[in-house]
């Protein structure tokens, strides 16, 4: 059996598989200058999995996703499959994936390079400096509770139900995952949820509140209403610190503190299951927060740098590999300081760039930090 530590890259739809492309060239680079190999291996998933397998994710892909070390993930979805049955949507695959490997704490963290506060929809001193850690339950709530489903009444009108649903073993792992964090951050944790609306938010706002008195009185925890959350966070974002919440509020809110870094294209994040006591692993997911931007791909235009950032937690969260981690992530900032941008973050005197050209400077800098 080979040492190296082994990955499997799923393109998936849309601009994913442009974007993983310069992934892969970053990968090889470390393979080849910093002796960290990878056995890479390949398989599809979403709307590319639905055409060439006839399901969103086949049992061989996750086979593969569950022995791998991490997993690349791209973007799924797109037009052409908008209209399928909700069992044969892309999203499913994606789903499937982060269910079926436990991968229930999603970090998300929200950094705005020094060079892109410019480019915020938000006025720059709000943004500049700006580092937020969103963590995001990831196997649980309305996304996977049950009943589930769309029902033909006898009136003939119709009914959608989805469960909101949490226990408190779902709600305790992944306020530790965040208290952890927080510990080697600003040591303040926001816990957001709708308490005075919801059951499951009046459950989770008493568990956090439980954990944190019993293991991590240190920190100082702040509930939120996830409502007046998304308004804080573009109201005063740098008062936050870590925010913990649940699955749907945790796409939402992600969603906004992407655009506060400069655009969407510009949010990686890691997925993580609970470390297996016997063998040390720990399942692992790596993807952009954009989407397969059906609009834009096919052109070369896409902005890589959510995906490459991706691979970079990856280092850091499933290798140890801080240091590397840190000159990916150097070699990122340098070339948004020398100007380069693509479309998503083009702003006055900027250059605009391709995917690809984009790859190549972030290779020139790595060889450049390297020496
Ligand atoms: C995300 C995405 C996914 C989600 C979709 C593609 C299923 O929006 O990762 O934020 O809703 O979780
Ligand atoms: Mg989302």
């Amino acid at each position: 059996m080979s040492a190296n530590k082994s990955l499997l890259i799923l393109p998936g739809d849309g601009i994913g598989p442009e974007v993983m492309d310069q992934v892969v060239r970053i990968v090889d680079w470390f393979g080849k200058e910093r002796a960290l190999k990878f056995d890479l291996d390949d398989g599809l998933v979403g709307g590319a999995a639905l055409d060439a397998e006839g399901a969103p994710l086949s049992d061989e892909t996750l086979v593969k996703a569950e022995k791998a070390d991490a997993v690349l993930f791209g973007a799924v979805g797109g037009p052409k499959w908008d209209k399928n049955p909700f069992d044969m949507k892309p999203e499913r695959g994606l789903l499937r994936l982060r269910k079926d490997l436990g991968l229930f704490a999603n970090l998300r963290p929200a950094i705005c390079f020094e060079a892109l506060a410019s480019a915020s929809s938000l006025k720059q001193e709000l943004v500049a400096g700006l580092d937020i850690m969103i963590v995001r339950e990831l196997t649980g709530g309305v996304y996977f509770g049950e009943p589930r489903g769309i029902k033909v009444l006898s009136d003939n009108t119709r009914r959608g139900v989805d469960t909101q649903l949490y226990t408190t073993p779902e709600i305790h792992r992944i306020t530790r995952v965040a208290f952890e964090l927080a510990l080697k951050r600003r040591q303040l944790v926001h816990s957001a949820e709708k308490s005075n609306v919801m059951h499951t938010g009046m459950l989770w706002r008493e568990e956090v509140a439980k954990v944190h008195e019993a293991e991590f009185k240190e920190i100082a925890l702040r509930h939120i209403l996830a409502d007046n959350c998304a308004m804080q966070l573009v109201r005063a974002p740098k008062q936050f610190d870590v925010i913990v919440t649940d699955n749907l509020f945790g796409d939402i809110l992600s969603d906004v503190a992407a655009m506060l870094t400069g655009s969407l294209g510009m949010l990686p994040s890691a997925s993580l299951g609970e470390e297996d006591p016997a063998t040390g692993k720990r399942n692992a997911l790596y993807e952009p927060v954009h989407g397969s931007a059906p609009d834009i791909a096919g052109h070369g235009v896409a902005n890589p740098l959510a995906c490459v950032m991706s691979f970079a937690m990856a280092l850091r969260y499933s290798f140890e590999q801080d240091d590397e981690a840190d000159m990916l992530e150097g070699a990122v900032a340098r070339v948004l300081a020398g100007g380069m941008r693509t479309a998503d973050i083009m702003q006055e005197n900027g250059s605009q760039v391709s995917t690809a050209v984009m790859g190549d400077a972030i290779l020139q800098e790595l060889e450049g930090i390297a020496g």
